[in-house]
């Protein structure tokens, strides 16, 4: 790679945001002659594996490359100048993936010897990974993790002035860097990180210790981030994090999840508001009054169960038991009737029994999901669960697993055949991919239509009447 001859260290700030936005500005200079120099713009591809997380920090990460003067384009790794991985590690299969799309990438380094290729995300924050990529794929340029992502410009302007791979991975971090530059991807709905991090350490997962302990953001600059999107015209807001049953805990004035939900709603501009992911263990009485009352606030709600075996809840420290959790549910749809619940399982956990299996099938019929994630337990090193001896045999796995999607399938057919014949309000989101004449919406409930429009409704709330179930979508029309 070129290096530029560039002295800047001693000038910035020492204070975030204030440094950020100076890293951002010496490498907008710096890209600017690079343009210059090669007489076209420069194009950065970013790349997004696993959960809304990811995709709220992609776009922060969006945010920094557009203003350092970069061009982002989708699904041209080849050609781009700049290509960032944000990786997943929540099972095995994601990190399979990114290793053997390194592969091509390194390639087409060769063509363009300038091309920066950075590695972000819950992959890197684990040691094995960043070592096999210093050793086994030395063309990587930037390292970073789930903790310093507001640091971008810095570490791409270290890039610009090393001869080496930088790597900068925090394990922990307390901070939180406001205000630097973001890009939605839709001008109509937004993610909001509410907290990050968590700290429940189910046994299966990896993500307490890739993304560090909970933080939770101020009260007052998340309405205020709702505030800017609503003024800019977004209609309907996600708030996110691992687990926003326990949001305000940790902060110097704690505050509850469900007080943070009326003060979201009370934001003017704001039609809809969701939230992921809910912890059963959390879930409080006045939250759900909270979504009862509401206006704005989606009657869907996302509980992952994991398990229906109250015995493999307990090994995966779930820390509630089925009947517990079948009772949560019975309250929740006691006040607020026809709520659509979703969520996650995972088969084949060590020692899973058949009986347990079993248990799990009878909380998806008795809970009539209208849809349901469903994964393949995958060890990851490091969590409590991988030095588990009674490991279940593929085969077996893959059994349950059909089965599971068989009932799952059935029971969120009979709950979305419920609603035909209604009419309800759709947030129009995007064409129709098969068919231009057709828009598709979500409603409240989280499902999809599809129905004839133009592009013009995009963003706008419409009744549409539902003619037709299609499974897990309808067929519809504007009435
Ligand atoms: N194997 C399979 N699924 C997992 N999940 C988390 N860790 C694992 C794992 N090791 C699932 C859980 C969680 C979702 C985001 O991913 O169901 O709720
Ligand atoms: Fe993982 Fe459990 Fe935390 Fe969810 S609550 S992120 S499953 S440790």
């Amino acid at each position: 790679m070129k290096q530029i001859n560039i002295t800047g260290f001693a000038d910035a700030p020492v204070n975030e945001p204030e440094r950020q936005l100076y890293f951002i500005a010496e490498c907008k200079k710096i890209v600017s002659q690079m343009k210059v120099d090669k007489g076209r713009e420069l194009y950065a591809d970013i790349k997004t594996f696993g959960c809304q997380m990811n995709a709220r920090d992609s776009e922060k990460i969006t945010g920094i490359l557009e203003e350092i003067g970069y061009t982002v384009v989708e699904d041209d790794e080849e050609n781009a100048d700049f290509v960032i991985y944000n990786t997943c590690t929540v099972r095995e299969n994601a990190n399979l993936k990114v290793y053997g799309r390194l592969g091509h990438l390194k390639k087409s380094k060769k063509n363009n010897p300038d091309k920066i290729i950075a590695l972000c995300g819950c992959m890197m924050q684990e040691t094995h990974v960043v070592e096999k990529i210093r050793t086994s794929y030395r063309f990587v340029d930037i390292i970073f993790g789930t903790h310093n992502i507001f640091k971008l410009a810095e570490l791409i302007y270290l890039r610009l002035h090393s001869k080496s791979m930088i790597v900068d991975i925090w394990k922990d971090t307390n901070l939180i860097v406001e205000d630097l530059p973001s890009e939605r991807k839709f001008k109509f709905k937004a993610g909001v990180n509410i907290m990050f991090g968590c700290n429940n350490f189910c046994s299966y997962c990896i993500v307490p210790y890739v993304r560090g302990r909970e933080r939770s953001r101020k009260a007052e600059d998340i309405i205020n981030e709702i505030k800017a999107l609503a003024a800019d015209g977004v209609v309907e807001i996600m708030l996110l994090g691992q687990n926003v049953n326990s949001y305000g805990k940790n902060l110097d004035e704690p505050i509850s999840f469900a007080k943070l939900l009326t003060m979201v709603e009370e934001v003017e501009g704001i039609e809809r508001i969701r939230f992921m992911t809910s912890h059963p263990k959390d879930l409080s009485d006045e939250l759900i009054e909270t979504m009862k009352n509401s206006k704005k606030i989606c009657p869907h709600l996302h509980l992952p169960v994991q398990s229906g075996s109250s015995r493999l809840l307990a090994d995966m420290n779930r820390k509630y038991t089925k009947e517990h959790y079948l009772g949560l549910v019975d309250k929740i749809k006691e006040a607020i009737p026809g709520i659509s619940l979703t969520t996650d399982i995972i088969v084949g956990y060590p020692g899973e029994t058949k009986e347990d299996f079993e248990e799990t099938l009878d909380v998806v019929r008795k809970v009539e999901y209208s849809s349901a994630y469903t994964f393949i337990y995958s060890k990851r090193t490091g969590t409590v669960a991988a030095s588990r001896e009674d490991q279940i045999p593929e085969d077996v796995v893959k059994t349950r697993f059909d089965k599971l999607l068989e009932v799952v399938g059935e029971v969120s057919k009979a709950q979305a055949e419920k609603y035909t014949g209604q009419t309800v309000d759709v947030l129009v989101e995007d064409l129709d991919s098969q068919d231009e004449t057709l828009v598709t919406g979500r409603m409240a409930n989280n499902m999809l239509v599809h129905f004839p429009g133009c592009k013009d409704l995009i963003g706008t709330i419409v009744d549409v009447k539902l003619n037709e179930c299609k499974g897990f979508y309808f067929l519809g029309e504007m009435v």
